[in-house]
């Protein structure tokens, strides 16, 4: 027997539906399975923005998207980051998401980024400061903020109510949705030694909007909350009892790591389904109600938990502060406090080396792996992560590279070339180019044609050839024909009046400057121009033409 409890803004009641993965697009695309609805990682959505956003336009015309984050750093004492608040309430209006979730932690703090859900202390210091955020996180939104609760693994000395108290009073408080992921809860409760059945006792149903099933990993002295795999049997049993507190929610897979087939993924969350359909009941719509928790203080400052951090963060990327685990973390069971924070400097660690390893290829096969990690692991020291997107952790190695001794310099410059492949693959899609213009156009026309490049269009100069390495400068196009990067190397003249057009100089113009700097110039110019101007369309570096 269920107990039928609506949420708060009778928000809709989607049904089963599935993490949204990019390797699956395509096949989601093509076969248009009946999943209820998808869940995007609002951060990929909001760099990525080629082929994935496009994709989430096409397949927002045929299923609810709703929106979750990893990076809006709730619990931290860093302001607000409002561009990326502003960048996810642009992509929430776009896909008519009636809610966005994000986590119950903090994952950054005085710009540095940890790259990992870190857990805050339940105190109420925390909670005052964390529910005005709420309040003005919801006020941007202009939509629910449906908070999920965290996979932990350690706990505070500063820590003063268990977690189901601190949410329960925040979503009151801050009058915010949230999100229960069953999988975090069994995780918890065995990592912390309590019952599960403690915490959805004093779950606030009406608040929940949502729900998350996932794998985890067993280790001999925790549970990790790694998203890979089957869901644990035992986890069944947390979710049913929770579907038969409320009577169902929309409920999702996570499945993050060794990602299978859409097929079996599917398969996956119909399981889930089948584990609780029996629970899943109509709820009659709950009273619209006027919020009446009364505003928190306004707090300007949060010392004792971002004394916390700043130490955490520095242990978390490997900047050791001296100062014991024990000192802030308290120790039981089978895992000493630094132990616990082990945990998530290995994350740190995984997630850096990972992002470079994808972005640069490349320079991984020219180095070799054990070299790369090497370099990897340096750069990861000497450079902390500030923004929030992983895509944007490697920005800085090619000057890094350039300054250090150790490498050679074509090392610099292949990675200088990488980034602007990634850059390219990132960036905003530019409409169909229009060449109607060149119709019959007269020669004298010509020198007035003006050329407006592709966002993805870069001209890359380097200081060492690459591709082969060889001495000397060399200069690269790179741009993106609809959503394939590509590259080419630069005839010398080529380049100098790439360089002029990419200025906003026009063509006749840009010619002359050319050969006046180097009057050598004007027979390659006579000879490969047109072929050029012709290379650069096919490359689909020219978003639009337009005559001076
Ligand atoms: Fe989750």
């Amino acid at each position: 027997m269920s107990h039928a409890i609506a949420n708060r803004w009778n928000l809709p009641d989607l049904g089963l539906g599935l993490g949204l993965r990019g390797k699956h697009i395509p096949t989601i695309l093509r076969q248009q399975p009946k999943v209820g609805w998808f869940e995007v990682i609002a951060d990929n959505a909001l760099i990525h923005q080629g082929w994935l956003r496009h994709a989430l336009d096409e397949l927002a015309e045929r299923y609810p998207l709703v929106l979750h984050g990893v990076t809006l750093n709730i619990g931290s004492t860093d302001p607000l980051d409002l561009t990326y608040l502003k960048g996810i309430k642009a992509l929430a209006d776009r896909w008519r998401a009636p809610w966005v979730s994000d986590h119950l932690c903090w994952t950054g703090i005085d710009g540095r980024q940890s790259h990992d859900l870190l857990p805050v202390p339940y105190s109420e210091e925390m909670l005052a400061w964390v529910t005005q955020r709420v309040r003005l996180v919801q006020d941007v939104l202009e939509r629910p903020l449906v908070v999920e609760n965290p996979s932990s693994y350690l706990q505070f000395h500063q820590t003063t109510m268990p977690e189901w108290q601190f949410l329960a009073r925040l979503a009151e408080d801050a009058d915010c949705g949230l999100l229960l992921d069953v999988n975090n809860i069994y995780v918890a409760a065995q990592n912390h030694d309590f019952a599960w059945q403690d915490y959805l006792a004093a779950v606030p149903w009406a608040r929940v909007c949502q729900m998350h099933v996932a794998g985890h990993t067993t280790f001999a002295t925790h549970l990790f909350d790694s998203h890979i795999g089957p869901v644990d049997p035992p986890v069944w049993d947390v979710l049913r009892a929770a579907f038969a507190a409320c009577g169902g929610r929309p409920l999702l897979l996570e499945w993050d790591f060794a990602i299978p087939s859409f097929a079996r993924t599917w398969q996956e969350a119909q399981q889930a389904w089948a584990h609780v359909a029996d629970l899943a009941v109509p709820k009659p719509p709950a009273p619209l109600v006027v919020p009446t928790a009364p505003r928190q203080p306004q707090l300007t400052d949060a010392p004792q938990s971002a004394a916390l951090m700043r130490w955490m963060l520095d242990e978390v990327t490997g900047h050791p502060t001296g100062v014991a685990a024990s000192q802030w973390i308290a120790g039981h069971g089978r895992l000493t406090p630094d132990a616990r924070v082990a945990i998530h400097q290995q994350m740190y660690a995984a997630r850096c080396d990972d992002a470079l390893l994808e972005d640069y290829p490349l320079l991984r096969k020219f180095m070799g792996k054990k070299p790369f990690l090497a370099m990897a692991a340096a750069y990861r020291h000497a450079v902390p992560s500030t923004s929030w997107a992983l895509e944007r952790y490697g920005e800085h190695l090619p000057m890094w590279l350039a300054g250090q001794p150790r490498w050679p310099p074509h090392t610099a410059a292949l990675a200088q070339l990488e980034r602007a492949l990634v850059q390219a693959h990132l960036a905003l899609a530019a409409p169909p180019l229009d060449t109607s213009l060149l119709d019959g156009l007269t020669a004298a026309d010509q020198g007035r044609l003006v050329l407006h490049f592709a966002p993805a269009t870069q001209r890359v100069e380097l200081d060492f050839a690459v591709l082969p390495t060889a001495p000397g400068p060399q200069v690269w196009l790179v741009a993106r024909k609809v959503w394939q990067v590509n590259r080419r190397e630069l005839h010398p003249v080529e380049a100098r009046l790439l360089a002029q057009l990419m200025a906003g100089v026009a063509l006749g113009p840009a010619m002359a400057a050319v050969v006046a700097a180097d009057p050598d110039a004007a027979d390659a110019l006579a000879e490969h121009v047109g072929a050029w101007l012709a290379a650069w369309v096919q490359a689909g570096a020219v978003a639009r033409l337009e005559l001076a």
